[in-house]
């Protein structure tokens, strides 16, 4: 199989991608570590079309989503973007649509890896969401069928932050005294996609806080916040308790201390 882009502005990522896709698939498959792209044995491509007759709904808003432009060359039967992710549906169709003759990447998230290999990497990554379990799946933060394939960006109504929020409900808020940082979402302190610091976080220690926070130093001294920290950051990170427990915002402490 192979891929090929229908518009030109994204021929050069995708080419991009597919190639490495490609390659080390044909790697894989001599020193057997990682298994091939998921697909239904015996199934071919059948197209978008004949998906439309029974998922209506999902085929009718997908053309202005992230990833319509998918298709795989060869296939003539016109538009294939859904069997891209959910492989060739032939006896799915067939059979009148059964769970076992369909691939369904919320159960897996190999067939996003096909073209996204970096995210295999990153999910494997010490700390980060149970994506290669099984137990999460890249649809929980990503719409695959609508819009921009990313929240919080494009023309989607829910901020990035909103759609960590709908799990982690102790950082939504309102809090009285607000972070500002919380404002350019939360991946300017954490990872999502993994991370080898604790809590998914950007960089270890103080470093999380002080892309943003270091006023100026001078021998000796570090300005945050107008004030000289150098003292502070050896006694641990500026999160210990007694300093700025409070990260998300607080109630208490206009300082975010607790
Ligand atoms: C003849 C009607 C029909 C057609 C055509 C059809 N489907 Fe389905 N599909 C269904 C039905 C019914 C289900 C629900 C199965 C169930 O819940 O047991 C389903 C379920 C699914 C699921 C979810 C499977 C799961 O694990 O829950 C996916 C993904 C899917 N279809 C994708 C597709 C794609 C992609 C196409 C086009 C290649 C397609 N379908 C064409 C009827 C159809
Ligand atoms: C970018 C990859 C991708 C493409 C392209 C894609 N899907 Fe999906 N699809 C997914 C993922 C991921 C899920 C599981 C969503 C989740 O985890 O909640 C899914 C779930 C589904 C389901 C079952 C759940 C539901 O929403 O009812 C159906 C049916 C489905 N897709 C049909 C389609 C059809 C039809 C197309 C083409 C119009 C399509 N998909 C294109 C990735 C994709
Ligand atoms: C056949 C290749 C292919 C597969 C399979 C695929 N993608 Fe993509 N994806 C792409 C390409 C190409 C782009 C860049 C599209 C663009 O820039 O317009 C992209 C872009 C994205 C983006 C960022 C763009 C945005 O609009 O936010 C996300 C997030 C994404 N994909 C998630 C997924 C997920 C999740 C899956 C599995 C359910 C998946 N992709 C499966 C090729 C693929
Ligand atoms: C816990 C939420 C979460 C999960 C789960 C998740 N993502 Fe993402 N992803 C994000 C966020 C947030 C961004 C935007 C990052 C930014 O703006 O810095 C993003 C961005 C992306 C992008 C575009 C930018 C880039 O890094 O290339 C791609 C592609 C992508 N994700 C693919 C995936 C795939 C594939 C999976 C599943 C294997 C996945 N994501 C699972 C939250 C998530
Ligand atoms: C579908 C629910 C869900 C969504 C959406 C989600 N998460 Fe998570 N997140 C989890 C679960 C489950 C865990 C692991 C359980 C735990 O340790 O609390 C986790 C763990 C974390 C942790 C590490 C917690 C720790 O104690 O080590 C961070 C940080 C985090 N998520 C940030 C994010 C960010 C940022 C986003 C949005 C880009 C996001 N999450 C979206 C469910 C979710
Ligand atoms: C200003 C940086 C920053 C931003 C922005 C940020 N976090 Fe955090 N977050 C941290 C730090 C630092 C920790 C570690 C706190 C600790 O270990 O006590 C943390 C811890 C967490 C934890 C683990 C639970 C805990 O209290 O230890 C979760 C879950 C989490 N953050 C989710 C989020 C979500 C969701 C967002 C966006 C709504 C977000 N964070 C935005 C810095 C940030
Ligand atoms: C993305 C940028 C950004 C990051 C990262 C960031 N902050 Fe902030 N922080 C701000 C902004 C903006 C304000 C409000 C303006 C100000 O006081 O500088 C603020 C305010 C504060 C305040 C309140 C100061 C006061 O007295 O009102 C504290 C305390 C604070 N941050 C601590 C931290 C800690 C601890 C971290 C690391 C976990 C951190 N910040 C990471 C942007 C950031």
């Amino acid at each position: 199989m192979t891929l090929r882009p229908r518009l030109t502005k994204n021929a050069l990522v995708f080419g991009g991608v597919a190639a490495w896709g490609l390659l080390l698939i044909s790697c894989v498959a001599v020193n057997r570590t990682l298994v091939a792209p998921p697909s239904i044995p015996g199934a071919t491509f059948v197209g978008n079309k004949a998906c439309a007759e029974c998922h209506e709904e999902t085929t009718s808003h997908f053309g202005g989503s992230s990833h319509a432009r998918l298709a795989i060359a060869d296939a003539k039967v016109g538009e294939t973007g859904c069997e891209a992710c959910h492989g060739p549906g032939s006896l799915h169709v067939k059979a009148g649509g059964t769970k076992s003759t369909i691939i369904n990447p919320q159960k897996s998230p190999e067939s996003c890896f096909e073209c996204h290999l970096d995210k295999r990497g990153e999910f494997s990554l010490p700390y980060s969401h149970a994506v290669m379990s099984g137990k999460m799946s890249c649809g929980e933060c990503h719409d695959p069928h609508k819009g921009k394939a990313t929240k919080g960006t494009g023309a989607s109504l829910q901020t990035q932050a909103e759609a960590c929020t709908e799990c982690h409900t102790a950082q939504k808020g309102p809090f009285i005294f607000k972070h500002n940082a919380m404002k350019e979402g939360c991946t300017s302190c954490h990872r999502p996609h993994g991370s080898v610091n604790q809590k998914m976080l950007a960089a270890p220690d103080s470093n999380v806080c002080l892309q943003c926070h270091a006023t100026g130093s001078s021998p000796g001294m570090l300005f945050a916040g107008g004030r000289d920290h150098a003292g502070n950051p050896v006694n641990g990170s500026c999160w210990v308790a007694g300093c700025h427990e409070a990260v998300h915002g607080s109630n208490v402490s206009h300082a975010l201390r607790f």
